[in-house]
């Protein structure tokens, strides 16, 4: 069996845990190690939050390391009331035993690059803050890189505010960085990110099963579906994590791409640029520093979600 070997980048959140879960226990995937960044909620929850969600997938000592403690220039902005005060839905769950990496973040992603005999996907799911400070720390090992598969943008309208996606919005410094890397980019934003769901019937289904695994992702969906009051609940970043390993239930473009930093009311949009080329004639040099990205603009929904529930729940139907 082909493995697709997997770092992954997260601000553990409800939806990060959803990713981890699938990803630490997808066949596939060998999941060499993952770093914490502040986001969704600050770096030593982020980091506690996701020793949890390994203990609950049964994964191996996966190295887990701490990132950045805020965006490069601008300040924390957390998502509690998507989340909760403890980025995990305030469950109440009890911390692992697994002890955080001594490396930094960018140490970690430069150590595991530089010994993997594969190829590396990297997965970031949160602000880029931790993969703009590698870039520009081991730019050298960088270059190792496969590719980047980022939960992150909208080639359409925003949700951290009119114009800008979380991720991008909470650092577009360091999303800028990133996608004008030269490393190929596959962009998993908004256009398709609330798309996979749960429902409080999956979470049933989920609780039929003794896996660990199975129950813990029970009770996040039935957390976040109460938090949010929708169902269903978007897996979300969890869907970046499938187009890495199943390309073929995705539909992507590439487009020019470039990322507002600006301090106006588009700061941290990433601005596609879908017009026919004909009308780029009109304007041809108006976004600068753009970078071409393959962006994610549809998926087949139902595949997503059952590759999820079949890897988290092996006695799923
Ligand atoms: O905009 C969605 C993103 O913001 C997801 O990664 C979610 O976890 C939050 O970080
Ligand atoms: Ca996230």
């Amino acid at each position: 069996m082909k493995k697709t070997s997997m770092i992954l980048d997260v601000d553990t959140g409800v939806d990060d845990a959803f990713a981890v879960l699938f990803a630490a226990r997808h066949p596939e995937i060998n999941l060499l190690g993952i770093t914490c960044v502040d986001g969704n909620t600050n770096v030593d929850q982020v980091i506690e939050n996701t020793l949890k969600v390994l203990d609950a997938a049964g994964a191996a000592d996966i190295p887990v390391a701490r990132g950045a403690v805020r965006p490069l220039l601008g300040k924390s902005q957390y998502a509690e009331y998507v989340h909760g005060a403890d980025g995990m839905g305030d469950l109440g769950i009890a911390p692992s035993s697994r002890k955080v990496d001594p490396r930094s973040a960018v140490e970690l992603l430069r150590d595991l690059i530089e010994e993997s005999s594969e190829p590396v996907t990297l997965v970031p799911m949160a602000p880029l803050t931790n993969i703009a400070l590698f870039l520009r720390a081991f730019p050298e090992t960088a270059k190792k890189l496969h590719r980047i598969v980022l939960m992150g943008g909208s080639a359409s309208a925003g949700n951290a505010t009119a114009a800008a996606e979380f991720n991008v919005w909470h650092d577009p410094e360091a999303a800028a960085i990133v996608f004008q890397s030269g490393i190929p980019i596959t962009m998993y934003g908004l256009d398709v990110f609330m798309r996979p769901g749960a429902t409080s019937e999956d979470a049933a289904q989920l609780r039929k099963s003794p896996d660990p695994a199975a129950q813990f992702a029970a009770t996040l969906i039935e957390a976040f579906i109460e938090r949010l009051h929708v169902s269903p609940i978007t897996l979300g970043d969890y869907g970046a994590v499938a187009s890495a390993i199943r390309p073929q239930l995705f539909t992507t473009e590439i487009f020019d791409v470039v990322v507002d930093t600006s301090q106006g009311p588009a700061r941290g949009q990433t601005i596609c640029d879908r017009r026919a080329a004909f009308l780029k004639a009109l304007e041809p040099n108006d976004l600068s520093d753009a970078a071409s990205v393959r962006v994610t603009l549809d998926l087949d929904v139902e595949a997503v979600e059952q590759l999820w529930f079949k890897t988290i729940d092996k006695q799923w139907l």
